[in-house]
This record gives C-alpha cells, structure tokens and sequence, in this order.
C-alpha cells in the first residue's frame, strides 16, 4: 500500500521537526510493510520569499491530491507588516479553509516519565489526560466584516447552526469513547454568538444521553486547565477560544513543543504541532520534535488506522523522556540535554526496542 503525504515543512523550526516526523513515520512504514511517496512543498513565509504569495495553486493541489499532509509550522519576523493576505499565517488558515478541517484535536497528555519536570506540582497533573476539539474553520477567524482603518479595527465573530452542530457531534462521539464528560467552553454570559453556540451544544447534547455536559465560560476554564486539568475529558470550543486553550494545555504536557495536533473534515486531513515556527530558536538544533512525531502518530491513528503503530511511537516518546533525555526547553537540573537530532534519534532506538518487544510479545500496550 502506497500512502501519498504532502509534506509542508514551513519556516523557522518548521523543517527541523519535519524532519524528525518524517524518520518515524519512515521507520514505521517499513516496520508495518507499507510506503510513503513525498511530496514537499512549501507554504508559509518561504513561499512568500519564492512565489510573492504564502501559499501556491501547486502546494494546494498537492494537498488535495494527498492521503495526508504533514506540517511543520510557518510565520516569523520578518513577514509580520506584511498585508493580511500575504502573510504566512494567512496561508495556513486558506489551507484549513479549502481542505475543510473543520476539526481540529488537540490532546493535552502528560507523559508519566515528565510529571516531575512540568512547570505545575505533579499532584495537580495526576490523572490529567484531556483532548481539545477546536473549531478550525468558523467564528471570527474567518467572519465577515474584517478589517481596518486609521480609526477603528473590526472583526466579526459567527457560528451557523451547521459549523457548531458538526463539531460537537465529534466531541460527543470521542468522549462517549472515553470517560464521556464533554465541557463546552464559551463566553455566553457576553457573547450572543456563544449564547447561540450553547443553544445549539445543548440540542446536540440530547442525543447523547450517556455522556456529562458541561457549559464552561472561556475566563473559568482558563484557570481550571491549570488549577485542576484532571476534571476535564473532552473540551470543545470555537476556533479563537481554542487557539487560547490549547496552548495553555502545551504547558500541561511540559512545552509547547510536547503538543501534537490533527485537523480533520470530511475528506482530508492534516497534521501539524500546535507550536509556531519558534524563530527565537529556529537553526540552533534545540527545538523539541516531539509534537511533531507524536503528530505522525497522529496521522498513523486517524488516517491510516494503524492504532498499534500510533501506540508504539508514543511509547517510544514515553521511553525516551523516562530514560531523562530532554531537549532545552524541557530540561530540568540533572537531564540530559540532547539536541534535535539526537532526542529523534534515541526516539527511533526506543521505537525500534517497543517494536522489537511487542513482536516477542514482552511488552503490551
Ligand atoms: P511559538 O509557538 O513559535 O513559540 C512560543 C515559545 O515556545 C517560544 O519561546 C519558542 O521557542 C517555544 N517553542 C515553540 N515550539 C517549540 C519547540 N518545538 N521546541 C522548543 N521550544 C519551542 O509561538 P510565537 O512565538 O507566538 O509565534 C512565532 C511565529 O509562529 C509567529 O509568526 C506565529 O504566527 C507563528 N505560529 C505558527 C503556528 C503554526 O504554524 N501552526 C502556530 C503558532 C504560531
Ligand atoms: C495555531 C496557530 C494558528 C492559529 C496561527 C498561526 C494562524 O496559532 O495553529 O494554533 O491561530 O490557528
Ligand atoms: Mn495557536
């Protein structure tokens, strides 16, 4: 079996991590007996430099044309004053736009090997295991009016009864499936949109009669996360509000760079971490790959349903940070710091050692 993936590996410390993903994913396909065929395009900042626009026809079609994308991140500095149209992120939103992913899971995991290095007491990480369905496609991302003036600066925050609907319904499906406790995260004590948006989870809530619904206003559940992240399972919320939360969730799991993501539609589907391009650190070899990797795990789960292989990557990472290796932005007084390059490739040892045990039938998952 031949899987087509559209690498995108972007800017900054798109490409180092990229690259991290790819000797996974590649060492995976050969270990299950299927293939990939690559194609790399780029998007972001350095399409920019190259085309005079962040994302092209041909990066497009590529997508379109994929069984997968993999994306590393794009955006810095230097394309900032750039007009809205023009800029990198402006590319990444067209893209989640065109190929309809509309989902967007973020899971906030806290590896066991890490509860002592998290910048939060481990009692309060006990038992903390929750996923992020961001809404990707709507609300004020993508509302019209938008624009502005010398004056004044306007956006537009809007929900149909269709965008909210689709998304809490996969909400609802993934926690029935896990501890079926859904938190709806909202601002309707302000908001009419997030009033609509209430009105319309809690029909859908109907439905699933075994499952806990919770409404949540975005201030509280901002400090919940980190006052008490094990009382939440699923948490589905609109893009903006999802874009907050799910980064204060990156500091759950330790890091930004420990945070993997999938986006997914009806169709298509792309993997990307949820950190950014990193340009304070991008070129120096520190960056943490494992949001990357764990979101080719990720891919492996959602795209190509290889749940085992998906199982043995995240064990691989589990066995890596127990064993004390950290990169930078992770380390602690006695870790050993590893690069990028190393971190991935002591990951590949210990993927190849959970492999190697699971086909022995030493190690379950
Ligand atoms: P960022 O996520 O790039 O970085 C925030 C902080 O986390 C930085 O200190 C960075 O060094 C650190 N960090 C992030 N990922 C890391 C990793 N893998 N390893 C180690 N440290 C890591 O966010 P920012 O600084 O606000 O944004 C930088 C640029 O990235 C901006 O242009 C922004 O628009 C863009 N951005 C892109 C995406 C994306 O492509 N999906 C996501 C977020 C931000
Ligand atoms: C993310 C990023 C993007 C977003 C930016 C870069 C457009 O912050 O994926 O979380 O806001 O969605
Ligand atoms: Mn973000």
């Amino acid at each position: 079996m031949t899987n087509k993936i559209t690498l995108l590996p972007g800017d900054g410390i798109g490409p180092e991590v990229i690259s991290a993903a790819v000797k996974v994913a590649n060492f995976i396909a050969e270990k299950f007996n299927i293939s990939f065929d690559y194609q790399e395009k780029l998007i972001g900042g350095c399409s920019y430099e190259k085309f005079g626009v962040p994302l092209t026809e041909d990066t497009l079609q590529s997508c379109y044309d994929s069984d997968a994308v993999l994306l590393g991140a794009v955006g810095g500095y230097q394309w900032e004053n750039l007009e809205h149209h023009l800029k990198p992120e402006a590319a990444l939103l067209k893209l989640r736009k065109s190929l309809g992913l509309f989902t967007n899971i973020r899971p906030a995991k806290v590896y066991s090997a890490f509860i002592n290095s998290s910048s939060l007491k481990p009692k309060v990480l006990a038992g903390t295991d929750f996923v992020v369905f961001r809404e990707l496609t709507g609300g004020i991302y993508f509302g019209e009016p938008r624009g502005y003036n010398d004056k004044r600066g306007w956006n537009t925050m809007e929900y149909s009864y269709e965008e909210i609907e689709r998304i809490v319904v996969k909400a609802f499906e993934t926690a029935r499936k896990r501890r079926k406790s859904v938190t709806s995260v909202d601002k309707a004590n302000v908001l009419e949109v997030s009033q609509f948006w209430r009105k319309v989870v809690a029909e859908v809530a109907k439905n699933y009669s075994d499952v806990e619904l919770k409404h949540m206003y975005v201030d509280n559940a901002a400090m919940q996360i980190v006052r008490e992240p094990s009382q939440f399972d699923v948490i589905v919320t609109g893009n903006l509000f999802g874009d907050i939360i799910s980064d204060i969730a990156g500091m759950i799991t330790g890091s930004l760079g420990m945070l993997p993501s999938a986006s997914l539609g009806n169709r298509y589907a792309l993997y990307e971490p949820v950190h950014g391009s990193a340009p304070d650190i991008a070129g120096k070899g520190i960056a943490n790959p494992i949001a990357a990797i764990a979101s080719a795990a990720m891919m492996f789960d959602h795209s190509f349903g290889m749940t085992k292989a998906a199982e043995i990557i995240e064990a691989g990472i589990e066995k890596t940070l127990s064993e004390g290796y950290r990169t930078k932005d992770i380390a602690g007084e006695d870790d050993k710091i590893v690069s990028t390059e190393r971190m991935t490739e002591i990951i590949l040892e210990n993927i190849e050692t959970v492999f190697n045990e699971q086909a022995l039938g030493v190690f379950t998952l």
